[in-house]
């Protein structure tokens, strides 16, 4: 085996960025040198957009500016809700984005215009566009009528309001908000690298993000969350946590939220919503998810401390969106429409210092060969 081979990629720097710092070891998330927990305290999803894309946080006016630009983008034109229309009710929320943000490609003037200013504006307009495809998805596939943002709140308040026709109280609001807020990036995991790759072939900022809701889809990366909520309505109570989980552990199979290719402690971001989930399940009077989560953890996480593996983002952030009435296939879509943020710092990132990523892989295969016609095989 070629001494450079490294399965997955892991550990191999093939990217310098200013935008997300990671320690797996110390359980520590920095956007752009800022803690984390000082963002989910003190910050807004907004905010944390603009510090993603331009590296300082913004000035009142700057803020008041991007809050503007992001809810007059807050629509869709009517031939994308005519695209939504056609597909099957049944289809998953994370294809209809793929179809969408394609869909929208061929509709923005600047789609192949990869200048910075273009892409600074399609930035915004992206955010804005998978809040709208996922709500209006939701709402469309339900045969309700399709909303629009109240300029005077912000986009986790809207979020919620555009799904679900409600006005949110401030609480679930802002709970949302720093859901957000611990989404909106992490380095270069698997679908931000998958952006990465595609602008390097300086495709376009559409055709980046196409790539990088493909790789999110995934049950090992931003799929794990639906997973995670399919496993806890599977196990339904506390008191049949230790049965299924005997059963699971005995079949070794793997626990979805759990894991992680860089923490090999417990992901910050998991210890900020699991006080979310546990405050969410009692103000909606529906603890026993967070109760069966918490099980869950207490009897798993021993078992496989040896190869540090612990609760990721994915495990409480389930039982906190199911209880917010989210429906389970729209959590990696949420995940999707914070992430964005992320997934387009980056881009802009990578088109300002380009190269082509086109690593090697070691040959295996047979030599040698010589090819016979189709009667002698
Ligand atoms: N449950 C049980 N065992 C797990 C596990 C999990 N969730 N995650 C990893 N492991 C075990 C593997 O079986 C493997 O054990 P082995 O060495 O005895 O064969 C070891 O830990 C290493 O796992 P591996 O899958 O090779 O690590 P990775 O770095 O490639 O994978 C993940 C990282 C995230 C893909 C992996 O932890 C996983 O599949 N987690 C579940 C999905 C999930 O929650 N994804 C969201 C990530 S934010």
């Amino acid at each position: 085996m070629s001494d450079k081979f490294a399965a997955g990629l892991e550990d191999v720097v093939v990217a310098q960025s200013a935008i997300c710092f990671i320690d797996g070891k110390r359980g520590q998330l920095v956007y752009r040198g800022y803690d984390i927990d000082d963002l989910a305290t003190h910050s807004t999803f907004e905010e944390v957009a603009y510090l993603l894309w331009h590296g300082n946080l913004p000035s009142a006016a700057k803020l008041q500016t991007q809050h503007q630009e992001i809810t007059e983008a807050m629509h869709l034109p009517d031939s994308i809700l005519g695209i939504m229309k056609l597909l099957p009710k049944d289809t998953h929320p994370m294809r209809v984005l793929e179809v969408a943000v394609a869909a929208l490609g061929t509709l923005d003037a600047q789609g192949e215009d990869n200048s910075e200013a273009a892409n600074r504006a399609k930035a915004t307009r992206l955010l804005a566009q998978l809040a709208l495809v996922t709500t209006a998805w939701n709402r469309l596939r339900n045969g309700l009528e399709v909303l629009k943002p109240n300029a005077n709140q912000n986009f986790a308040w809207n979020f919620l309001y555009l799904l679900t026709g409600k006005e949110p109280d401030e609480y679930a609001a802002k709970t949302f908000d720093v859901a957000l807020i611990l989404h909106a990036d992490h380095e270069l995991n698997a679908s931000t690298f998958s952006a990465r790759v595609t602008a390097a072939t300086l495709s376009d900022m559409h055709s980046a993000i196409v790539s990088a809701i493909g790789t999110l889809k995934g049950p090992l990366h931003g799929g794990a969350n639906e997973q995670v909520m399919n496993m806890l309505s599977a196990i339904g109570s506390v008191d049949n946590v230790e049965p299924w989980m005997t059963k699971l552990l005995s079949e070794k199979k793997k626990v979805m939220g759990f894991g992680h290719r860089v923490y090999k402690t417990k992901d910050p971001r998991a210890k900020i919503l699991e006080k979310m989930s546990e405050e969410l399940g009692k103000r909606t009077g529906q603890p026993q998810w967070f109760e069966i989560s918490k099980k869950v953890e207490e009897i798993f996480q021993p078992t496989v401390a040896a190869k540090g593996i612990y609760p990721n983002v994915d495990f409480f952030s389930a039982s906190a969106y199911h209880v917010m009435d989210i429906p389970h296939d729209l959590f990696t879509p949420i995940f999707a429409c914070s992430r964005v943020a992320g997934w387009t710092a980056h881009l802009l990132e990578q088109y300002a210092n380009n190269r082509l990523f086109r690593p090697a892989s070691e040959y295996i295969g047979n030599t040698g060969l010589k090819w016979k016609p189709v009667n002698e095989r």
